[in-house]
């Protein structure tokens, strides 16, 4: 019963043994189990349903046991499950057809004598709903499933009609509005203004791109022109989504986007930029850790003082806000960190790269950006919800969190992933355990007193 409490256990294997009894409920709180290998023993009963919460699971053998019960719907939605041994046990009922159960090599389900249904490749009988069957019933069944058959084709011939209309409906619908709100813009003009990509120019290099810093030829703007690394995979998919995302918001404190380039280079090569207003201040990375952060000229260090840190987390606070309540479609960031939140001349926090950003299950754009952008980046280590690299689906939540590790870094001038940290030790734990009011404040007293002195 005891095994629940190994939160962190990512592999267990007692197959071969003589233990029996049933799966114990608790074994659903191991939530980074990838390999759970329990063949070759005496156990019995159902899979419990606490199983449905290992979503990170590649590998499940209960081979040669005396499991009974129907197999679990569940198992056909754990997107990491490679291998499922169900073979040589009790099980009943129908074999669900998706996700795992797609592949016959790598789903053992022989010896189940009474299982039935599943893909054609697993050989199993047909399912026959019911037991006792007299001509009656038959001729009823028969008289109703002429009708379903009649209900299915007129549906059909709706969902027909509807699907064509859709797709008449939908391209216009997204790249007519990038258009509108991001006209595009020659592949020389942004070679023009970024002095040809030199490295004088260059501000950042991000997750899938290089930042630099232009000035547009015709009116003498600044701006912050991304060029998406298009060779590392994900940059594509983290350019429509970010395309998508930009398009449907507006707000103070987010970054704004001016125009997009997606064209060909000189080479022929296909090319895509995205071109922002550019943050005069920088990113809150650069003034949160001045030492680490190269500055080109010879500038003064930078200093952010207590009331705008203040100002840039209810700002970064505000962003969040709308992203997740109060936008049409609500948009998960899913990487907000310091080196995403550039500050305006004025000191103004303004929430950028939404290239890994989601719209959370459920909503009409959900299909449209989740599929897109990559499965497996959710984040930056230190500041992505670990439970994302279990497999948990995106949440608002994993934003909330990041704000969290956030605002402990702001106040306390420690990166999450500085090298104090280590084993048990985090940056929360830390803020935890040290006199916050001592360690944030202090300065500042000593200064009002120096001050007053
Ligand atoms: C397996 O379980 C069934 C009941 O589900 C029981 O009748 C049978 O005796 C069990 N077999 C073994 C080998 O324990
Ligand atoms: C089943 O899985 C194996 C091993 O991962 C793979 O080689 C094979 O192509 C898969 N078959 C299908 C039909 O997906
Ligand atoms: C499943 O287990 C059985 C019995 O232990 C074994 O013969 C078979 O190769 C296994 N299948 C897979 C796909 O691992």
């Amino acid at each position: 019963m005891e095994v629940g409490n190994l939160r962190f256990l990512t592999a267990l294997d007692i197959s071969e043994n003589m233990l029996g009894g049933e799966i114990p409920n608790s074994l659903g709180d191991c939530v980074a189990l990838v390999s759970l290998r329990i063949g070759d023993n005496s156990f019995h009963g159902s899979i419990p349903q606490s199983i449905k919460s290992l979503r990170g699971i590649e590998e499940l053998d209960l081979s040669h046991n005396n499991f009974s019960g129907e197999i679990p719907q569940f198992l056909e939605v754990f997107r990491f499950l490679k291998v499922l041994n169900l073979s040589y046990n009790n099980f009943e009922g129908m074999l669900p057809r998706e996700g795992v159960f797609e592949n016959a090599t790598t789903t053992s389900i022989i010896g189940n004598a009474k299982l039935c249904g599943g893909l054609p490749e697993f050989q199993l009988p047909k399912c026959i709903s019911g037991s006792s069957k007299s001509r009656k019933v038959h001729h009823v069944l028969r008289l109703s499933a002429f009708v379903i058959c009649g209900l299915l084709v007129i549906s059909l011939v709706l969902a027909i009609l509807y699907l064509s209309w859709c797709k008449k409906q939908v391209p216009e619908l997204v790249s007519s509005s990038i258009d509108v709100l991001c006209p595009n813009i020659s592949y020389g003009t942004i070679l023009k203004a970024t002095n040809g990509f030199s490295s004088t120019n260059l501000v950042g290099v991000g997750s899938f791109g290089s930042v630099y810093k232009g000035v547009l030829e015709d009116n003498g703007t600044n701006v912050a022109v991304k060029v998406l690394h298009l060779v590392g995979r994900g940059a594509l998919k983290s350019f429509i989504v970010e395309c998508e995302v930009l398009r449907n918001i507006r707000h103070r404190n987010l970054l704004k986007i001016m125009t997009v380039c997606s064209g060909v280079d000189y080479q022929g090569n296909d090319f895509k930029a995205i071109v922002y207003d550019f943050m005069d201040n920088g990113s809150l990375e650069q003034w949160l850790h001045p030492n680490a952060t190269p500055s080109h000229e010879n500038e003064p260090p930078k200093k952010v003082n207590f009331i705008e840190r203040i100002n840039i987390a209810t700002s970064v606070a505000f962003a969040l806000d709308y992203l997740h309540h109060q936008c049409h479609n609500p948009i998960i960031h899913c990487d907000l960190k310091p080196s995403n939140v550039p500050l305006d001349a004025h000191m103004v926090a303004h929430v950028g790269d939404f290239g890994l950003a989601k719209f959370p299950l459920g909503s009409s754009l959900d299909t449209i950006a989740n599929h897109m952008s990559s499965m497996g980046l959710r984040g930056t280590i230190g500041y992505a919800l670990p439970e994302y690299a279990m497999g948990c689906e995106v949440l608002r939540e994993g934003d909330v969190y990041s704000f969290g590790v956030l605002l402990l870094e702001m106040f306390t001038g420690l990166s999450p992933t500085n090298d104090r940290f280590k084993d048990n030790m985090t940056l929360h734990n830390f803020v935890a355990m040290v006199n916050v009011v001592e360690w944030v404040f202090m300065p500042y007293v000593q200064k009002l007193e120096g001050a007053f002195s």
